[in-house]
């Protein structure tokens, strides 16, 4: 299937550095999904993981205790669409009760106008929604079926409910969405919304089209020219890669880019990305992992530090230039939530 993944394995021991050990921790949820971005996963529907391979809420608690204990503090819940799974709610209440320092979720909003309430109510903190677009026609084309107008009830629901941020992921795709760059900031901006723009990257799907479709960063912002101040952008600490541009009105407002493809930004990674089938993944560009034991998933004390040590020793340097390497291709990002 993927060939390049034992050339890999020899790479990764070769320029393995050691590196402080994971803080924040993407959790995929379900690989289940009901739309099909283009630049994410084939028209196809199915072929998903069979149910009972995946962790149960007791599994998935016990898995985040044993990450708090090592030293993770930030968690967010991915997909698939993660609003798709039955007992997210109860997942979110019993991470919230590891009292993390963080705990978001990113969801297609299929789903958020029911959700976005309990969710809060359950310990959520912030919501980060994917939108490609504000346009119905092109969303469905974009998403294979995806419905604007519920998504667009659901960050309604969500700034409804109180959570500490509301965020908004739009991947850019040259000829299809790019022009709507302007529109999509102030239609954030009027919501105290925070837009973030993402270079489109040659990961799953991606890999087809992100050489055609593929708007850089230094793109975005001149088509957003007079909305911004200029500069070379902050990130937000421990948040992720994404730097942010802001207002040119002085506002405080922000613009987040993530520059997945120009200038990946692999170095000082800290993120470690688990599965709904129970495997912890170093990185988003491989599909190099290690399955937590059954000891682990039972809460044994030292089981999921003993799987994290191995898991964290396969995190590739900061030579590595994540989605960009022919590994990336390969990799489902239906199973890995981005
Ligand atoms: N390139 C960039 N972003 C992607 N996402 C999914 N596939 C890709 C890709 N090939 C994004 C989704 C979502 C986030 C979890 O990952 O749009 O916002």
């Amino acid at each position: 299937m993927n060939v390049a993944l034992p050339v890999l394995r020899e790479m990764s021991a070769a320029v393995k550095v050691e590196r402080a050990s994971a803080r924040l921790v993407r959790i995929s949820l379900t690989d289940r999904c009901d739309m099909a971005c283009v630049y994410c996963r084939p028209a196809e529907r199915g072929a998903y993981m069979p149910a009972d391979e995946r962790l149960s809420v007791a599994q998935w608690e016990a898995v985040l205790r044993g990450l708090h204990a090592e030293g993770v503090r930030r968690v967010r819940i991915t997909g698939g669409e993660p609003l798709l799974h039955r007992d997210v709610l109860e997942v979110v209440r019993r991470v919230a009760a590891l009292e993390m320092d963080d705990l978001a979720i990113t969801t297609n909003a299929s789903r958020l106008a029911a959700l976005a309430g309990p969710l809060r109510a359950a310990g959520l903190r912030r919501v980060t929604v994917s939108i490609d677009s504000l346009d119905s026609g092109r969303f469905a084309a974009i998403t294979r079926g995806g419905d604007l107008a519920a998504v667009l009830a659901g960050v309604a629901a969500a700034l409804e409910s109180g959570f500490d941020e509301v965020k908004t992921n739009t991947v850019v795709l040259r000829g299809v969405n790019d022009d709507e760059l302007p529109a999509l900031v102030r239609w954030a901006w009027e919501r105290g919304i925070t837009p973030r723009f993402i270079e489109v990257m040659g990961v799953g799907e991606g890999g087809n089209l992100w050489r055609e479709a593929l708007v850089p960063r230094a793109e975005m912002i001149a088509r957003l020219a007079g909305l911004l101040r200029v500069g070379e952008g902050e990130r937000d600490d421990d948040r992720g890669p994404a730097k942010y541009l802001r207002a040119a009105d002085g506002s405080g407002r922000k613009v987040g880019f993530i520059t997945g493809s120009t200038d990946t930004y692999c170095a000082g990674c800290d993120r470690l990305r688990v599965t709904s089938e129970g495997k912890m993944r170093p990185c988003l560009a491989t599909d190099d992992g290690v399955g937590i034991t059954e000891a682990g998933k039972t809460g044994e004390p030292g089981a999921v530090a003993a799987t994290l040590r191995e898991a964290w020793s396969m995190k590739p340097d900061a030579s590595w230039k994540g989605c960009t390497e022919v590994t990336a291709r390969a990799v489902s990002m239906l199973a890995t939530g981005g």
